[in-house]
């Protein structure tokens, strides 16, 4: 039985379609990494892990803050709407909208750079409705050799 369960388990991690699908329906309460499918393009898998160390903190789900929480397709919708040249400016430089909530510039880690920040930016509208723009993002990030 427990083998059986696993298989099953094992087979819908594996299933294409739960792969190539971000996270369409927002998840409940505060959004861990762990809760978090790993995109299958290694630029958005980077800013996955950008995400878990700085942006989680907030962006998760932390009421407090006002941050949009990640997997919240109709919180992002207008944000991503913006393009991603404006959503990069604002993670990197930061940002405070109109209800006076302050996005910290580069979520409040210096140690970052800017590649990382866009990175994990993209990941989050990957994993927020804005799956396609983000693919695109991800396609300019490929090494040319
Ligand atoms: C201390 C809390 C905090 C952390 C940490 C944080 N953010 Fe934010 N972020 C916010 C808040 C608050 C907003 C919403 C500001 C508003 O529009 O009211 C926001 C908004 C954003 C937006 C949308 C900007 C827009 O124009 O709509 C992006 C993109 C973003 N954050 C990216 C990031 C990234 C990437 C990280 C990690 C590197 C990060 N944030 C870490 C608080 C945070």
């Amino acid at each position: 039985m427990r083998t059986a369960c696993f298989s099953l388990a094992l087979a819908t991690l594996m299933a294409p379609s739960v792969l190539a699908q971000a996270t369409p329906e927002g998840l409940d309460g505060f959004v861990t990494l762990d809760r978090l499918p790993v995109p299958d393009v290694a630029a958005l898998a980077a800013g996955r892990a950008v995400w878990g160390d700085t942006c989680q903190n907030c962006h998760g789900g932390n009421k407090l803050t006002g941050a949009p929480k990640i997997t919240s397709t109709e919180v992002w919708a207008p944000r991503i709407d913006q393009g991603l040249d404006v959503l990069f400016d604002h993670a990197i430089n930061g940002f405070i909208g109109p209800k006076y909530a302050e996005m910290p510039a580069r979520g409040g880690n210096a140690d970052l750079s800017d590649a990382e920040v866009e990175a994990a930016v993209a990941f989050m509208i990957w994993a927020s409705g804005g799956d396609s723009p983000a693919l695109a993002w991800a396609e300019t990030q490929i090494p040319k050799e």
